[in-house]
């Protein structure tokens, strides 16, 4: 999850220019190896039958000659030879215009650090489980991989036409948080949703979110709520079609046209939507009664 407002200007002490940092994955300690293998086998069971089949596909990427966290060195030769993508370490949040810039350039930005092992299950800030273990299968499905690239481009050309926030939210309601419709039913592909025990199984099977096909107006009118499950998740044919209503529009006009009318708020249902689910939102007011367990 990469688009906070972040809070340095200039990259930290031994940073690079381009805010990279050595992953240095000989400093890993075997304990920060096991939470890894921990959640790694953890999700790995949960996801047949619930994750897409690109994102299954993938998941053979991470296999790597060495246990634990991936090295992303040798993460990174594997990718390119599949899709072109590299995983370079940064210390953290990064400003928006370096994290569009090294996706433009097929450079996917990760964390190098992993949670502790008390906090299996929820984290603030994205770590190298949910950056590696969520992200980096879908890098290597092709059309998945181009049109992170290609979102990438458009982020820098939002930033000019001060539409960062239309913007985000897409890659929220897609690369974060994305649903498809496959042959053998509705599958999760989104990285936040991926890496989350609990959520993937909510994000799917829990009566309270609404559940609504896929319309780039709609998703970039859509606020969103970081501190816990959706309310609602947005639903996509394929990633052709994905790949096609982003890459095949020129979202300049779109930007002018939705930054004139009033933002959706979360869990509302509009005219116009293709629901696929229509939320009970039980969970989130059991959750706002005070009943409900902490994602
Ligand atoms: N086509 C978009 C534009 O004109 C760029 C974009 C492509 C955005 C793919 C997201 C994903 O700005
Ligand atoms: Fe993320």
């Amino acid at each position: 999850m990469n688009e906070e407002t972040h809070a340095f200007d200039t990259p930290p002490e031994g940073a690079n220019p381009d805010w990279t940092i050595p992953q240095d994955w000989s400093r890993y300690s075997g304990e920060e190896h096991g939470v890894w293998d921990t959640l790694f086998e953890r999700q790995a069971k949960l996801l047949p039958g619930r994750a897409s089949e690109a994102y299954l596909r993938g998941l053979d990427v991470l296999k790597l000659s060495k246990p634990g966290i991936p090295d992303f060195e040798e993460l990174s030769e594997r990718l390119m030879k599949l899709t072109g993508w590299q995983v370079v370490a940064v210390p953290g949040l990064v400003p928006d215009d370096v994290f569009f810039d090294h996706m433009a350039n097929r450079r996917f930005v990760a964390g190098n650090f992993i949670r502790k092992p008390d906090q299996l299950d929820y984290l603030e800030e994205p770590d190298v489980f949910h950056d590696v273990f969520g992200h980096v299968p879908m890098l290597a499905d092709p059309r998945f991989a181009d049109y992170l690239e290609a979102y990438g481009r458009g982020g820098l050309r939002a930033l000019d036409l001060g539409a960062l926030k239309q913007l985000a939210r897409l890659y929220w309601y897609t690369v974060e948080f994305g649903l498809i419709e496959e042959e053998a039913g509705l599958r999760i592909y989104g990285s936040g949703i991926v890496s989350s025990y609990s959520e993937s199984r909510f994000a799917l099977d829990d009566p309270s979110p609404n559940r609504i096909r896929f319309d780039l107006k709609r998703v970039m009118r859509t606020e969103y709520r970081i501190d816990d499950f959706q309310q609602n998740y947005f639903v996509i044919d394929s990633f052709d079609e994905l790949l096609r209503a982003t890459t095949e529009t020129d979202f300049a006009p779109l930007y002018e046209e939705i930054l004139q009318q009033p933002d959706i708020p979360i869990a509302e249902i509009v005219p116009g939507d293709n629901v696929v689910t229509h939320g009970t939102q039980d969970y989130a007011r059991r959750k706002a009664a005070g009943e409900a367990e902490i994602a």
